[in-house]
Formats: structure tokens, sequence, C-alpha cells
């Protein structure tokens, strides 16, 4: 898989260095193509003249080459990659492409590459755990960045510990698995249409006031990227989401408010998709009447709303479904989850349903991360461990394809 690939290797200012060396000839050897990009503070550390010899290409580390005032160009760098490793990744260079600090050539090319970015953190313990640290490195992973870190294996936290860089083979082993299966995803949904329902809904009291609840949109959000990426025409319809809209040019938004507006969106939009997938947390009432001033707190009567039941989306969608159609739910329990799960997916008629219970920690509303497990139609279920929502929603997304 690494044969021919053009890789950029990006080395910073830290002891694991040494290693990127090894890493280098791993590639080499694996038949890749590399270009190594290297900190002021990396060349502290290891000598470009060992780079260049290894990879049979000059290190670039300045903007220009400082005799012949040769600019580097890290756009043609940032599209010639099939990928890019950052090892080792200091504190400061995850800072710097957390934030988008673009004052070095490595965190500038990072900025401009379209390939899949590999993240490989090596620090001390606590520079690792603390709070700013770990923030970057989440916010890294939210970019669709793979971290590799040596976090994980008994061996790794009784020898060295968190923090340590990961051994080059294991670097190669992942970024080649991982570059596999990539490209295997990639185009798997071209040509089908997939809708896609997220966020919260808000029902309006008076102009200032409405019933709803907490949900970010963040799990329909990663969703409908990760369609995008795999080559789907999505149509976002989202309630008022507290994450920032996706911006890809095969995602369309309708920006919605209510559940009935949300209805009508979605009953426009059902007909040409392929796959409908609801990830919005609908109220499920609406104030029956809607003040159109602002109710005074000293009025009377407003201690009690009257309420009508909203109309049930997912289940109005199942009623008019073709066959070639795939809906599937969301199911966000406390108790009783496969139970609950179960009946929900048989009273809307719904393909499949997505559960995640609230007891499991890192679960549900707001998190980076979320514990599912799936269930068919056809009775049968599947189990995920945690994950972030980016590979949640590849997961939803695999299983849906089969
Ligand atoms: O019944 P409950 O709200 O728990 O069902 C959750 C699932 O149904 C989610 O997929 C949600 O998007 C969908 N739903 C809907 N319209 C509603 C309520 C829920 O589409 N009014």
């Amino acid at each position: 898989m690494l044969k021919g690939k053009h890789i950029i290797l990006g080395i910073s200012g830290g002891i694991a260095a040494y290693k990127s060396v090894y890493l280098l000839r791993l590639f080499i050897k694996a038949g890749a193509e590399v270009q190594v990009v290297i900190t002021p503070n990396g060349k502290e550390f290891i000598t470009p003249v060992t780079l260049s010899a290894l990879s049979g290409k000059p290190v670039i580390s300045e903007f220009f080459t400082a005799n012949s005032g040769e600019w580097h160009s890290h756009v043609d760098l940032g599209l010639w990659a099939d990928a890019m490793v950052i090892a080792p990744a200091t504190a400061s260079t995850i800072a710097k492409m957390a934030n988008g600090v673009a004052d070095n050539m490595l965190v500038t090319t990072y900025l401009s590459a379209k390939a899949p970015v590999f993240v490989c953190p090596a620090m001390d313990l606590d520079m690792m755990a603390h709070p700013s640290t770990q923030r970057n490195i989440s916010l890294l992973r939210s970019y669709g960045n793979h971290i590799i870190d040596a976090a994980t294996g008994e061996l790794a936290s009784h020898l060295t510990g968190k923090g340590r860089m990961q051994e080059p083979e294991e670097i190669l082993r992942q970024v080649d698995e991982t570059l596999e299966r990539l490209s295997a995803e990639t185009a798997s949904l071209t040509g089908k249409r997939v809708m896609i329902t997220a966020g919260p809904t808000h029902e309006p009291i008076d102009p200032v006031r409405f019933i709803g609840n907490s949900s970010s949109g963040k799990m329909g959000v990663a969703l409908a990227r990760e369609a995008a990426r795999r080559g789907a025409e999505v149509t976002l319809i989202a309630g008022p989401l507290s994450v920032p809209a996706p911006e890809h040019p095969h995602i369309k938004m309708l920006n919605v408010t209510t559940a009935r507006e949300m209805l009508d969106a979605c009953t426009h939009s059902f007909p040409e998709a392929d796959i409908a997938i609801m990830a919005a947390a609908v109220a499920d009432y609406a104030p029956a009447q809607v003040a159109d001033r602002k109710i005074k707190r000293e009025e009377n009567g407003i201690e009690r709303i009257e309420l009508v039941k909203n109309p049930d989306i997912a289940a109005t969608l199942c009623a008019g479904k073709r066959p070639d159609q795939k809906v599937v739910g969301f199911a966000l329990e406390t108790d009783h989850e496969h139970e609950h799960a179960v009946a929900k997916l048989r009273r809307k008629g719904l393909d499949a349903i997505v559960l995640n219970s609230l007891r499991d920690k890192g679960a549900g509303f707001g998190t980076d991360t979320n514990k599912i497990s799936m269930i068919f139609a056809d009775g049968s279920e599947q189990f995920f461990p945690l994950k972030s929502k980016e590979e949640v929603a590849a997961d939803i997304l695999d299983a849906i394809s089969k």
C-alpha cells in the first residue's frame, strides 16, 4: 500500500526525533517517496544531512532557501502528499496545529495538506497530561487527524509510559493500515444520496423563549462529513446547532428551528434519498399557542403551558418508505436500553437503530465521544467500544452500507 505513495514526514523538536530517522528508512524501504519537513527546533536534535541522505531529497525547513531565494510552496507540497506523518509531534507543534499558528514550514504545510494526517505525540508525562495538551489533541482528532500514540498496550504503560513516541514499526503499520482502509471507503457511497437530521429543535413559547434540549448536533454533523467524504450527496437538515456547520461541496444544509419545519424539510428531501439517518433530538411537544409578544413574568396563566404532540418525523418517513430506501434512527436511553430501542425500531418501522445509553461514560449529548450499539430490523445487534464521534460515524456508515 505504501509503494509509490508520497509522504510528508514532519519532524519537530523532541528527543524522539532520533526515531524518525528509522521511521524514514522504513517508509523508503516500503517504496514510498518521502519529503522531510523539519522545524527549526527539530534541527537541534537531528541533522538535515542524515535525513536528506536517506530520503534522497533536500530537507525543507525554511520558507526560502537562503542562498538562492527559492520559495518552498507549502500549498504544492500539501497537494503532492498522499499522507502527512508528524513524528515526533511535540506539545508546542500540536498546539500550533490545533490553533493554526503557522510560524514554521511544518505547521504551514499541515494547514495546506488535503491528505490524511497522522500525529505521533512525544513529550514528557506531565506535558502530555496537561489539560491544554489534552484539549489540543482532542481538537486535532475533531479535525479528522489520526493520533498514533503509545498510550495503549500494557507494556507501554509499564516500561516507558504514555507520552513516549510510538515505535517506528508500529507507526508504519498504522499508517499503512489506515491508508488501506480509507482508500476502500472512499467512493463507497458514490452516487448515493444521504439525508441526515441533526441537532435539537426549538419550539417557541413566545418571541424569546422556547422548549428545547441540549443536543449539540455533533453526531449528525460528523455523519454528514463522513458520508460526504465517502462520495455521497448529503442533505443535512439541522435544528439550531451548537457546533460549526460542516462546509463541504457535497453537503447541502437546510436550517430549521421547529419539529414541524424539520418534518416539512424531510418530507420534501426524502423521496430523493437512498439513506436517511435521523440523528436529531426532536422535541416531543410544542406549545399549543405561540404568544406574539414576550410574556411578562407578572402575567397570570403562564404557570401552565398547553402542549401539543409533535409529529414523529422518522415514523412518518418510514410509513411512506420505498423498499430501496433505508431509514436509521437513534435511541438515547437511560434504562432498559435494549428493550426500549427494539420497541422504537419496530414502532417507527426503522431499518436500524443506533443505541446509546446515558449510563455509559462519554456517551450522549455534547460529548466528543460516543459508545453505541446498533440493532437491525432482523434482530441482530452489533456492539462498538467508546470512540470519537467521527469514528462512530464511520462505524454507522460501514454497518448500513453492508
Ligand atoms: O422516540 P424517540 O424520540 O426516542 O426516537 C428517537 C428517534 O426518532 C431519533 O432517530 C429521532 O431523530 C427520531 N424522532 C423523529 N421525530 C420525532 C421524535 C424522534 O424523527 N418527533
